[in-house]
């Protein structure tokens, strides 16, 4: 029997409407837009209202990809939410998601890979579907990553946004869709990045929420390493896996975390910015969103042609990294 092709069947997003640019930053934390733009390159983040959580903006960006794909809700077999900003601990934010959409037939579980979850959500759903267990599988990356985030910070502040990617998986012809998927993680790395309380090690106390412990703690400087060295080799890795070089590269999707990052995978495979899709400048590191986003807007934008070869790649807590390489 030959083996199913997986691919992406359609594509959405969804951003909130409100926007928290470097003007604004600058009236709360010591920071200034140049500073914030030529050491990220991020301009502007988008802020979920105070009734929106995380489901909801899964559930925009979900209406659209299964729209784009020609499928009705009760033709989805699984939902995979990934996310660090789940709506609660339980029940899973792809339960939600399911009630929402009325995807009565779907199974459904988040999964907890930080801003490398998108690309382990869809490993994840190419086995599923490879298997023949499931035939469509809806994989979404959201976050409202403001919730976490101290905004007295001006370490952390400056980088984070809200927003939802979300793509439905399918068989798709012979010769296209997903070709390979390098992940990976190292444990060792997790105090770099991380918020410790609220779980079963730190519990909510008045004495956590004092001492700042709900939101995100981050070694900048250590995790920008990490990426520069992580997000080329990655990349190669899944290239080489799947036959491929870095010449046959259209089009990078990489995380959105900073441009100096992206720009250290571009020179390492000697790819130009054009070959990049970038939109931090307008919403900042929307973690498991960033990736399914800025493919989603590639889509829109008529940058992805069929047969293209994409390469999508990220990097985050944990810490973990992905890469994927997609033929269109
Ligand atoms: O999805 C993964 C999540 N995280 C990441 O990907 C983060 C990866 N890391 C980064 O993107 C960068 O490390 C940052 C953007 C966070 C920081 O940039 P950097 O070039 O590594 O700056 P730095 O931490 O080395 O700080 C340089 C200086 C420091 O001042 P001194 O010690 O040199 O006097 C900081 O205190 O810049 C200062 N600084 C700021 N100044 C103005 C740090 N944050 C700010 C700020 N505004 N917001």
């Amino acid at each position: 029997m030959n083996e199913i092709s997986v691919g992406i069947l359609g594509t959405g997003k969804y951003v909130p409407e409100r926007r928290l640019t470097n003007q604004d930053l600058e009236k709360m934390v010591d920071t200034n837009d140049e500073w914030i733009v030529s050491r990220t390159g991020m301009r502007e983040r988008r802020i979920a209202a105070p009734e929106q959580a995380t489901s909801d903006l899964a559930y925009e960006a979900s209406l659209q990809a299964l729209q784009a794909a020609g499928l009705t809700a009760d033709q989805i077999d699984l939902i995979i939410v990934a996310t660090i900003t789940p709506d609660m601990f339980f029940p899973s934010t792809a339960c939600l998601l399911q009630e929402k959409l009325g995807a009565k037939n779907a199974a459904a579980f988040d999964l907890s890979a930080a801003c490398s979850g998108f690309i382990y959500g869809l490993a994840n759903a190419t086995g599923f579907i490879k298997m023949g267990m499931y035939k469509h599988v809806l994989v979404v990356g959201a976050e409202c990553l403001s919730r976490i985030t101290d905004y007295t910070d001006r370490n952390t502040s400056i980088l984070f946004g809200d927003g939802a990617g979300a793509v439905v998986l399918g068989q798709v012809p012979e010769g296209r869709g997903f070709k390979s998927f390098k992940l990976g993680a190292d444990g060792a790395g997790g105090d770099l990045l991380r918020i410790c309380g609220g779980g079963s090690r730190l519990p909510s106390s008045e004495q956590s929420v004092n001492e700042k412990r709900h939101f995100i703690e981050m070694n900048g400087r250590d995790v920008f390493k990490f990426a520069v060295r992580v997000m080329g080799s990655a990349a190669e890795e899944a290239l080489a896996h799947a036959g491929y070089t870095k010449a046959d590269i259209d089009l990078l999707i990489p995380h959105q975390a900073n441009i100096r990052i992206i720009q250290s995978a571009l020179e390492r495979l000697n790819l130009s910015e054009d070959k990049a899709m970038i939109n931090l400048d307008r919403y900042g590191n929307m973690s498991a969103a960033s990736i399914p986003l800025a493919l989603a807007e590639a889509v829109e934008e008529g940058r992805v042609n069929e047969g293209d070869c994409l390469v999508l790649v990220g990097f985050g807590g944990g810490l973990t990294w992905g890469a994927s390489v997609l033929i269109w």
